[in-house]
Parts: C-alpha cells; structure tokens; sequence
C-alpha cells in the first residue's frame, strides 16, 4: 500500500505516489521513448496493483488516454482518474504536434474524446493545461467547467501551471487542485507549492523524480550540472539511490500531496513505490539539500 494523503480541499484520498502517463504515448510523438500496447497493459495494472490509485495524463499525450480506457477500464473504480484540457494536437506521419488553446471548441472537444478514449462517464480531475487567469475567465471557460461539473462529467477542476502565469490563478481561489514542477533540482516552485498548500488547494507536483536523475536512462544535462554542483552524492546515505533521494525530498515538501511520477520501467516503479512507503527524508539531510541546491546559481 502506498501511502494515502488528502489531495486539497477535493477530499479525494490519493496515493502519495500517483502515475503520470506521459511515457505510454507510443510511437510518433516527441522521439523520447516507446512502448507497445502489451508493454503499456502491464505497466498501467502493475500501478494498480502496486497500490497507487491516483493517474494523469491528457488528450495531447499521443495515445496515453486511449491505453487507460483500453487495459484499466474494468478496474476504474480502483483509482482516480485526472486529465486535461486545452489541448490542439495533429498526428503527422513521424511526429504528434501539440498546442495548448484557451477557448469553449477546444475545451468541449477535448472532454467529450477524452470521456470516450477513457472509456469512462467521469472524470475526477479535469486541469486546464496551462493557460492564464484573465484568458481562462474571459472566455467563460471556469464557468464551462462548473457546468460539467454541474452535469457529473467531471467531479473537480485544476490547472497545470507554473511561473509567471500561476500567480494569477491562485489568485483566483478557484481551483481545486494545481499541478506544479518541482524537484530538489528544479526547487524554483517550492514557495509557490507553500502557498498553494496553505490556500486549502491540492497540489500534485510534477518532474518529482526530476526525471530519474543523473542515472537516467534519458539524460538532463542541466538537472544533472545541478546535482554535481551541490554535491548531492555526499549526502546519499547508504543502501539509497539517488533516484530514492530524489523522490522522497519531492515528498518531505510539507505541502506536496501527491506526485506524478512517470515511468516504463517496471523496476523503476516497485523502487519508486517502495520509496514513497519510505517517506519523507530525515530533517538533516532534507535540510541540507535544500541549503545546497539554493545556492546552486540558475
Ligand atoms: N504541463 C504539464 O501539465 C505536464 C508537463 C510534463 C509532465 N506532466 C505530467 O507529469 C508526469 C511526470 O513528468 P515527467 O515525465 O516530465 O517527469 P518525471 O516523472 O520526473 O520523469 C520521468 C522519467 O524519470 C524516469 N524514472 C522514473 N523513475 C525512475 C527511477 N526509479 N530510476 C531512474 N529513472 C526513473 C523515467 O524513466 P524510466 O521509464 O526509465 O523509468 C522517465 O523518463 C507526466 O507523465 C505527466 O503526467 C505534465
């Protein structure tokens, strides 16, 4: 069992560990990675099975959405189910290009296909992929989403975002949820998860594992330079990978609730699963690692 935590004012008990599905997009999307259908039907019930009960994905994640219709749709009552919205997208031959557009076609579009490839009648959480405060209430789209939810097609509403534009929609004390980076090595977020955290909202962080770090399999130069600069392999107590220490400082943040952490490897998930059993960090290390990685110049 994963551990459960109450994501925010949307009273729904989620996984500390929740999936983020990005990684079974399949072929043709953004040249990272790809996993077939089989490959993804394991992945997505050993989730399950592992304990984790919280899943993200989006209509613009290649064919994410339709995988979870297709292999979890018998288990649907066995997790929460978090998608997006804004989201443009067009299938090329060699390549899926996306865009993110603020307005009612799009947004009406995307939750009707995203109810069909999920092959559910609700959603629990439905995030508007990026965008900002004036767009998204100028163009009438809160009140859209309050009318699905009013209809019982979508149980909460959230957003994805990040700086700049995430001021402004806290500002709104609208959203039930924001989903936010954030990673010992990407820590700019961590005051803006505080103050989401303190306005009764849920917080699911994204990049929690900053992608699996220095020994990733799909290399972050720029993560990695911050990892060296701080000197983080000194404080790697015995026995713990730096993947572990880097998930569980995402999970010492007092405000996180849930993250998203995204994988294709089945290995990579049990040593994630056991980690976020593990919890947070000790105070000292925890402590020492923010000290170090604040001073690590951007
Ligand atoms: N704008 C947005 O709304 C937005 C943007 C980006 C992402 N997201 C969401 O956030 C989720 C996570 O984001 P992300 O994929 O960018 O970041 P992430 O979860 O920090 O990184 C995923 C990467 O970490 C590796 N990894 C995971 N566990 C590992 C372990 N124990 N050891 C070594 N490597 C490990 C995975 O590779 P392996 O497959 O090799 O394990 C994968 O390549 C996405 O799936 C998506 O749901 C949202």
């Amino acid at each position: 069992m994963v551990p459960r935590v109450t994501l925010g004012r949307t009273g729904l008990s989620v996984s500390c560990l929740g999936y983020g599905s990005m990684g079974i997009r399949g072929p043709r999307t953004w040249g990272v990675r790809t996993v077939d259908d089989e490959h993804a039907e394991k992945l997505l019930n050993a989730v399950l099975d592992m304990g984790i009960n919280f899943i993200d994905t989006a209509p613009d994640y290649g064919v994410s959405e339709e995988r979870i219709g297709r292999f979890l749709s018998t288990r649907r009552n066995e997790f929460y189910l978090a998608t997006k919205c804004g989201c443009v997208y067009t299938q090329h031959k060699d390549h899926l290009e996306i865009d993110h557009q603020f307005n009612k076609d799009v947004i009406e579009r995307n939750l009707h296909n995203s109810l069909e490839r999920l092959n559910t009648d609700h959603i629990d959480l439905l995030q508007f992929h990026g965008g900002d405060a004036e767009t998204l209430e100028h163009e009438g789209l809160l009140t859209l989403l309050q009318d699905f939810r009013s209809q019982g097609l979508i149980h909460h509403i959230g957003v994805s975002s990040k700086i700049p534009q995430i001021s402004g929609l806290i500002d709104l004390n609208f959203f039930d949820t924001f989903q936010i980076p954030y990673s010992c090595l990407a820590p700019e977020h961590g005051d803006l998860i505080t103050r989401v955290g303190e306005s009764g909202a849920g917080v699911i962080i994204r990049g929690g594992i900053a992608h699996g770090g220095p020994d990733a399999e799909i290399q972050r130069p720029a993560l990695n330079d911050v990892w060296s600069q701080a000197k983080l392999d000194e404080l790697i107590p015995k026995g713990m990978t730096r993947a572990e220490l880097i998930l569980r400082y995402t999970l010492s943040h007092p405000h996180c609730h849930t993250t998203i952490v995204g994988t294709c490897d089945q290995q990579h998930l049990a040593e994630n699963v056991t980690a976020s059993r593990l919890g947070p960090l000790p105070d000292p290390i925890y402590r020492e690692i923010t000290s170090r990685t604040q001073s690590v110049p951007e």
